[in-house]
């Protein structure tokens, strides 16, 4: 009896620590999306209290379920979140919005969370008004399990420089096909042969003549 509890406390904590580690897609506002009504002058639902019910994590996305009146921005910068402007000299900031293709639109727009701390979301149309009138929340980004590689942009790879004309032009340093498999791989090779038969024919010679 003791040997199964111990095994099934076991299976129970190994479940409990991988649906931890899991990477989560929050839906902004819940089944609300992200909306603002423009008759009535306000959100869809009280956004800061959503973001209060959930824990974020990096690698995790936020997934706004909105339509092409509201826009999505992403701040680092608490004074453009303040202001409800995005500032466009501002690299702390990404604009998710597609103003050009009309109004209504249905849209889906996921936002990865790729920095620890505060992040700002917000909608800056009408003026900033759908802003001020709720359709805005920060929230605390921890760091979890970190950034999936997915998210992680590795630096870009050495370069490597192509091989150009001159490599054709020396042909007498040829790499063999399957090196060791007994043709000289390098010139040191051949020297160390070379030297070989001279020290031979010295030998011959002191020995013949
Ligand atoms: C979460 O959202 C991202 C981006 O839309 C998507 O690639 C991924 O499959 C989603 N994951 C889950 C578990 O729904
Ligand atoms: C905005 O609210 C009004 C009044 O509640 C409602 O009649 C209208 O359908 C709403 N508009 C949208 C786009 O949800
Ligand atoms: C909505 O609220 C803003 C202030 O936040 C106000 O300037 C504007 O006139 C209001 N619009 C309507 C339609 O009530
Ligand atoms: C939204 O909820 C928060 C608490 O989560 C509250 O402080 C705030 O006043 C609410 N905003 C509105 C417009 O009701
Ligand atoms: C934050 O944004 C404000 C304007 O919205 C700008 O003046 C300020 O320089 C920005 N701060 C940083 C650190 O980029
Ligand atoms: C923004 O630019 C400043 C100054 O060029 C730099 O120090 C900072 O790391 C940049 N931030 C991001 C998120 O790229
Ligand atoms: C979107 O905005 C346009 C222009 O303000 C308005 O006519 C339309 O009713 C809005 N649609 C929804 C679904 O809110």
């Amino acid at each position: 009896m003791a040997p199964y509890l111990t095994i099934l406390a076991l299976f129970t904590t190994i479940s409990a620590a991988s649906a931890a580690t899991g990477y989560k897609n929050h839906t902004v506002g819940g089944t609300a999306g992200w909306f603002f009504n423009s008759t009535t002058n306000t959100s869809a639902t009280n956004y800061s209290s959503w973001a209060s019910t959930q824990t974020f994590n990096l690698g995790d996305y936020l997934i706004f379920n909105t339509n092409s009146n509201q826009s999505v921005i992403l701040t680092y910068n608490k004074t453009a979140y303040l202001n409800c402007t995005p500032d466009d000299s501002d690299n702390d900031t990404s604009i998710y919005s597609s103003l050009p293709d009309g109004f209504s639109k249905p849209l889906t727009i996921s936002v990865p969370l790729t920095i620890v701390g505060l992040n700002y979301f917000f909608s800056d149309y009408s003026e900033g008004v759908q802003c001020q009138r709720g359709l805005a929340f920060q929230i605390q980004v921890q760091r979890g399990i970190g950034l999936p590689p997915s998210l992680n942009q590795p630096p870009p790879p050495a370069y490597i420089e192509p091989p150009g004309p001159n490599s054709a032009e020396s042909p007498s340093v040829t790499v063999p096909e399957t090196p060791n498999s007994g043709a000289f791989a390098n010139r040191a090779d051949v020297c160390v042969v070379i030297y070989g038969l001279g020290v031979a024919l010295v030998l011959l010679k002191s020995q013949y003549w």
